[in-house]
């Protein structure tokens, strides 16, 4: 259905408010992303209360990086809260990202769950040409980069990545189809841009080969989230429909 690509960002400071958006949107959004903002200001029992409100699936957006044996216990521990996917970056290695994968997939066996979904960060949209070779020191332009760490985490046994609208075509020629790709910076016709900067449409999005789009303002600063949530919802059946 086209509201499962829908994935509602809960950038907010309490359980409350995160409780409130999720019952009011739980039908009209596949999937409710928590972040660093959130679990910080909450802990981890804000699983448990998103599960009791209503939300079937959470994205835990944790974007861990460090050694592997670390990020094994880190994702372990994930993978006990019964979320649907979380994250880490890619920068971090083929071995961390390889023992994210094992431990998250291992720890749900032993529960007898299904596994939760690991992809990776590539390069943040917040890093641009100059960042990245000045600061970084990475002699690659931001397209290739992202589709070479894409391509690693790929072979890392990730099962997806989060990425820009813009690096969708980059990703799937690197990745081939069946490899997930998470966009946020997405925006409807007309609604306000904030601190985004390439952004696409739902529609765009979808129509360059996304498997889910993350929204958050432009949903939960609407005057009516409910109808601004179906009315992407349609876009993206109307855009499914050509497919
Ligand atoms: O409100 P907005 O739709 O811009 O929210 C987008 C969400 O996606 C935020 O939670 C933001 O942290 C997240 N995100 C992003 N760009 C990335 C990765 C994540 O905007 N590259």
């Amino acid at each position: 259905m086209a509201k499962d690509k829908i994935i509602l960002a809960l950038d907010v400071d309490s359980e409350t408010k995160a409780v409130g958006l999720v019952r009011s949107l739980k039908d009209e959004v596949g999937a409710f992303k928590v972040g660093l903002e959130l679990f910080n200001s909450t802990g981890p029992d804000i699983f448990g209360r998103l599960r009791q409100a209503g939300a079937e699936r959470v994205f835990y957006d944790c974007k861990f990086h460090d050694i592997p044996n670390t990020v094994a216990g880190a994702s372990r521990a994930a993978a006990r809260m019964g979320i649907w996917m979380f994250n880490v970056h890619t920068s971090g290695g083929s071995d961390m990202m390889k023992a994210a994968a094992e431990a998250a997939r291992q720890t749900a066996t032993q529960l007898g769950v299904r596994p939760p979904l690991v992809i990776g960060v590539t390069v943040l949209t917040s890093i641009d040409e100059t960042i990245l070779r000045e600061e970084l020191v990475v002699c690659s332009d931001v397209r290739s980069q992202v589709a070479h760490l894409a391509l690693l985490a790929k072979n890392s046994s990730l099962d997806g990545v989060v990425a820009s609208p813009h690096e969708i075509g980059a990703i799937r020629d690197a990745c081939g189809s069946g490899f997930l790709i998470v966009t946020p910076g997405v925006r409807p016709a007309g609604a306000a841009i904030g601190d985004q900067k390439r952004v696409m449409t739902p529609g765009e999005a979808i129509r360059h080969g996304a498997d889910y789009i993350v929204v958050g303002r432009a949903i939960t600063a609407s005057d009516d989230p409910v109808a601004a949530a179906r009315a992407i919802g349609e876009e993206i059946e109307t855009v499914s429909g050509e497919q």
